[in-house]
Formats: structure tokens, sequence, C-alpha cells
């Protein structure tokens, strides 16, 4: 049987780079879209992967990318002020396989249903940080929650993965999840950046994941180890 065909939008940052590296180890077929100048960024993988070069909010590249992918997995970056992340997320959206599962990432600040609870420095800060970069035209954090405000009125088989604050280090194996920030698992807000793409690499097989925005936070951390699966008498949390 063929192998399964991957996409990745947004490969050559830091996040998208262990996507690859997880989708290869798992014997997906991979093919990259990333800015022409990032191209060099995924040497290592030059000679495993096929890159379409290109703004992931570019229709025409995207649509070229997915053809064919029985999945799709999206970094939603809010760089600029020009819609970067709602124009990434629809081109996605519109163009993907039928049946293909759509996988994205974010952080815990997007809310699918407005239960998640956040402390007040985190919304302060959201506000404030969020001002000054968009004044800045750097990031517009409104428009990834405009794209996954689309993402969740879809029908598409998506599933938005929430990052927690990331670190750097080897992998502690698949994170633990949460429907809502807020919840005790996820106190430790700390995720390691290779098992956030890990997650999302998982997702792609995780028909319970669908129409899901899990939260996530690293297995090893102390509220995970407190409150999640390997928890005494605990069932809950499993990614
Ligand atoms: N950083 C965190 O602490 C954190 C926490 C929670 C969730 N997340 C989520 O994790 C995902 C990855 O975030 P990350 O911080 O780890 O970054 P990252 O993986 O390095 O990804 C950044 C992406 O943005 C692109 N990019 C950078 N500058 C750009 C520009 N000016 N115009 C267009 N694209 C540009 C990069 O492409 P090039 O390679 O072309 O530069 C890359 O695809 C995001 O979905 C984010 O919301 C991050």
């Amino acid at each position: 049987m063929a192998s399964k065909k991957v996409c990745i939008v947004g490969a050559s940052g830091k996040l998208g780079r262990y996507v690859i590296q997880h989708a290869l180890d798992r014997g997906y077929e991979v093919v990259g879209v990333c800015r022409a100048e990032s191209v060099p960024k995924l040497d290592d993988f030059r000679d495993r992967i096929t890159v379409y070069p290109g703004r992931t909010n570019d229709r025409d590249v995207i649509k070229n990318a997915v053809a064919g992918c029985d999945g799709v997995l999206t970094v939603l970056a809010p760089w600029g002020v020009e819609d970067y992340a709602s124009g990434t997320a629809q081109a996605v959206l519109d163009f993907a396989e039928p049946d293909s599962r759509l996988i994205f990432s974010c952080g815990w600040h997007i809310t699918k249903d407005g239960k998640d609870q956040y402390s007040w420095l985190f919304l302060t800060l959201l506000k404030v940080i969020g001002k000054i970069v968009r004044l800045l035209r750097l990031v517009d954090i409104d428009d990834q929650v405009e794209a996954c405000r689309r993402i969740f009125a879809s029908d598409r088989l998506w599933t938005v993965v929430r990052g927690s604050d990331l670190e750097e280090g080897e992998s502690e194996g698949l994170p633990v999840w949460s429907e809502h920030v807020g919840d005790p698992i996820l106190k430790s807000n700390l995720t390691r950046r290779i098992d956030f793409a890990l997650f999302m690499v998982a997702a792609l097989e995780n028909d319970e994941l669908i129409h899901q925005a899990p939260a996530i936070v690293g297995r090893n951390s102390a509220s995970a180890r407190e409150h999640g699966p390997d928890a005494a008498g605990n069932a809950s949390g499993e990614g």
C-alpha cells in the first residue's frame, strides 16, 4: 500500500521542522510549504521531502501543495497585519482533500467554547502585548482568533492543538491534554516544542480529536504528573 501523504504548512519554523521529523519517522510522505527565503532552513530534509516555496496564505501555493494529501498540518502564525493566519487557514479549509485530517497549531489564548478560565495576569499580558505588537505591525493576535473562528465553524475534519508555553529539549512523550484552560492538569503551562509537534502528528490518526481543541501540557510536567493519566487512580487526560 502506498504511504500516506501529509502537507506541513509553515514547515520551516521551529515547530514545523519537528513536525516534519515526526511525520517522516512515522512513514508519511511529506510535502512542505514555507516562504521562499526560508527554504534553506529545510536543507536537512532536502532529499526526503517536497517543498512548495511561498507564503502560507498564497491560495495557489496551498492548492498545489495539499492536492492528494491525507492530512494537512498547519502552523498558524499571526505574523504581520495582512490577515496572514486567517488567509492561511481559509486556503487550507478551501483546498484540502475532502476527507483529509486537518491539524492546526495555536496557543492557549484561543477558546472554542468560551469556557476556558484564564488568570488575570494572562489576560492582561495578552491585551497589552497584543496591542503593542499590532501597533508595531508585527503580529495580529486577533487574526489568529479569526482563523480559529473559521476553523471551528467548518465541518472539515479539523483539530486545533492549543500549545502552552514552550521550551526546547528532548522529547518527554505525548503531551496530555484537557478541553479547557484552567483545568488543574494544565497548571504547569509548559510543553517541549518537540512534543507539541508529536501531538499534532499523532492527532492525524486519532479520530477522537476531530472537532476538538485540546489544550496540551508536557506529560512530565508537575501538573500532568499530579492529575494526568500516570497519576495514581487517574485515567483521564491522555492525548
Ligand atoms: N512560542 C510559544 O511560546 C508558543 C506558545 C504556544 C503556542 N505557540 C504556537 O506554536 C506555533 C509555532 O510557534 P513558534 O513560536 O514555535 O514559532 P515557529 O515554529 O518558529 O513558527 C513561526 C512560523 O512563522 C513564520 N514566520 C516568521 N516570521 C514571519 C513573517 N514575518 N511573515 C510570515 N511568516 C513568518 C515562520 O516561517 P519562516 O521559517 O519562513 O520564518 C514559521 O512558519 C504557533 O501556532 C503558535 O501560535 C507558540
